[in-house]
């Protein structure tokens, strides 16, 4: 078979799936329905611990049903509720993932409960530390990527010489790209620069199956990869205290174009701001609510339920990976 021969890797070995793709675990997005569903569809689906809410990550679990899912969590966020790990366990997740934030403290738990520790890395000093703790798995995050990240490393550079410092310790820790990868050029390409598979967010904010409103999966159908922009005002008017040096990518809006490079302001704005925030999250106003995509949003043309769109991302990649070998 074609698709299971180009792409097959170490990963998909480890996590014995079909295909080398992961849903991220987005925060407030990526519940059960979609990590169910990405599962389903061959490749590995996790839901999105985020900030940590106890009855949200027990509902999401839920609506996994069956299917074979992971979770990942903000780490930092994590350590201020490190209960949350426990709960996860006690789904017997296939996968656990770590982003932002020192993975050292929860590693041994995750590793003891069967569940494979997926850690997110942004330069190669945190890569240095995943392995050091055990990690079974590293996401290299370049800075196309939606959501949070920190440093200046774009996906292009950052994966290969991930892969090469693994490979210069003789470790066969697989490496997944992140950031930027939306369509089969962007799996085949990370394929090619030495990772084991991939890790997307963007694409799958607009699927159908995520927690998104149609509005935002309408926003982002729209957009191009300029009009996103990496800022910090999100996390001010929602009072979240992310560790200095990340920001989060979103799509520029009235909102980013008032407070950007004004946070201070902000802050000292106060509840009025944070109240006119939660009316547009609840009426779906994007010109102040947020749109939380990174530079692939320019790729992404339509809603699509996660079938689809897994099935677009392996289709794809696998004919570019076999016309170049002339299969
Ligand atoms: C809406 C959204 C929310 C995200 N939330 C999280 C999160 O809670 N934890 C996390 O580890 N990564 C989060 N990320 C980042 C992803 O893990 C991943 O690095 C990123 O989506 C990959 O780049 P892409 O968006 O270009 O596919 C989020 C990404 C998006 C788009």
């Amino acid at each position: 078979m074609l698709f299971a021969s180009a792409l097959s890797t170490a990963f998909t070995e480890l996590l014995d799936i079909e295909y080398p793709v992961v849903s991220a675990p987005m925060a407030d997005v990526a519940g059960g329905r979609l990590a169910a569903a990405v599962s389903r569809a061959g490749g590995l689906g996790l839901i999105g611990g985020g900030y940590g809410d106890e009855n949200w990550l027990r509902r999401e679990f839920d609506r996994a049903g069956d299917a074979r899912v992971g979770c990942g969590f903000i780490t930092w966020a994590l350590a201020e509720q490190p209960a949350l790990l426990d709960l996860a366990l006690s789904y017997r997740p296939a996968a656990v993932m770590l982003s932002f934030g020192d993975p050292a403290p929860f590693a041994a738990a995750v590793r003891a409960s069967g569940a494979r520790l997926i850690c997110q890395v942004q330069d190669l000093d945190q890569a240095d530390r995943a392995v050091a703790c055990g990690a079974d798995v590293l996401v290299a995050q370049g800075v196309e990527a939606g959501g949070h990240g920190c440093g200046r490393r774009t996906t292009m550079t950052l994966v290969p010489e991930i892969a090469d410092l693994l490979a210069a310790r003789d470790s066969t820790i697989p490496v997944l790209a992140a950031g930027g990868i939306a369509d089969g050029r962007g799996l085949a390409a990370a394929l090619m620069l030495g990772a084991s598979g991939v890790l997307c967010g963007s694409v799958f904010y607009a699927a159908d199956e995520a927690l998104t409103t149609p509005a935002a999966r309408a926003v982002v159908t729209a957009a191009t990869g300029d009009s996103t922009c990496r800022t910090g005002v999100y996390d001010v008017v929602r009072g979240y205290r992310w560790p200095a040096g990340h920001t989060m990518s979103v799509l520029r809006n009235a909102f980013t174009d008032r407070w950007h490079g004004a946070e201070a302001e902000l802050a000292a704005a106060g509840d009025p701001v944070g109240a006119q925030y939660r009316q547009a999250v609840a009426d779906a106003d994007y010109r102040t609510a947020n749109v939380t995509v990174g530079q692939a949003a320019g790729l992404i043309r339509a809603a699509a339920s996660a079938g689809d769109i897994m099935a677009g991302l392996t289709a794809g990649a696998a004919r570019l990976l076999g016309s170049r070998s002339g299969g």
